[in-house]
């Protein structure tokens, strides 16, 4: 796999999918991962999105150096608690990069995931590593986060990303 993999925009049928659960790590799939979230300068990835259907994650729980790599992440124990925080996608770009919308999600949740070494992990994440982990997750789901804001928040939304795409 190329290191400059492209990451689809909405609308491809693939990140619709529901992504598939994974038994053999893929190390050249998890680094191009990576290497396309740096690139793009975001704060998380889900395979879908390169256009793989499987259960992997990458992410970036400080927005630093530090890669979360996560393999058939689940998610349970979603705090009642809800916060408004600003989201966006790197498959849901306008002209100018990611259209941002906020989004009330729940402010924790316990997150079980098998890491790039067969490590099994399980821990409680809050704020914005909870954050980015309930919106990666979703792309395994096959949802995106404009699926989550109002229907008229969701037309401007597309309005800016279908000007993105004609230019
Ligand atoms: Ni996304």
């Amino acid at each position: 796999m190329k290191n400059n993999i492209a990451i689809l925009q909405v609308g491809d049928p693939v990140l619709r999918e529901k992504a598939a659960r994974v038994d053999i790590v893929d190390y050249a799939l998890l680094d191009a991962m990576a290497d396309a979230m740096f690139a793009a300068k975001g704060a998380g990835l889900a395979a879908p999105q390169v256009g793989v259907s499987q259960r992997v994650i990458v992410m970036r729980p400080d927005r630093g150096i530090e890669v979360l790599k996560m393999i058939n992440p689940e998610l349970s124990e979603f705090s009642d608690d809800k916060i408004s925080m600003e989201e966006g996608c790197l498959s849901v770009l306008g002209p100018d990069g990611p259209v941002y919308a906020h989004l009330t999600r729940p402010e924790s949740v316990r997150v079980k995931w098998t890491d790039e070494n067969g490590i099994l992990h399980d821990e409680i994440f809050d704020g914005f590593k909870a954050r980015v982990i309930q919106h990666e997750f979703d792309h395994l789901e096959g949802v995106l986060f404009i699926d989550r804001v109002s229907s008229l928040k969701r037309a401007m939304i597309m309005s800016k990303v279908k000007k993105a795409a004609a230019s």
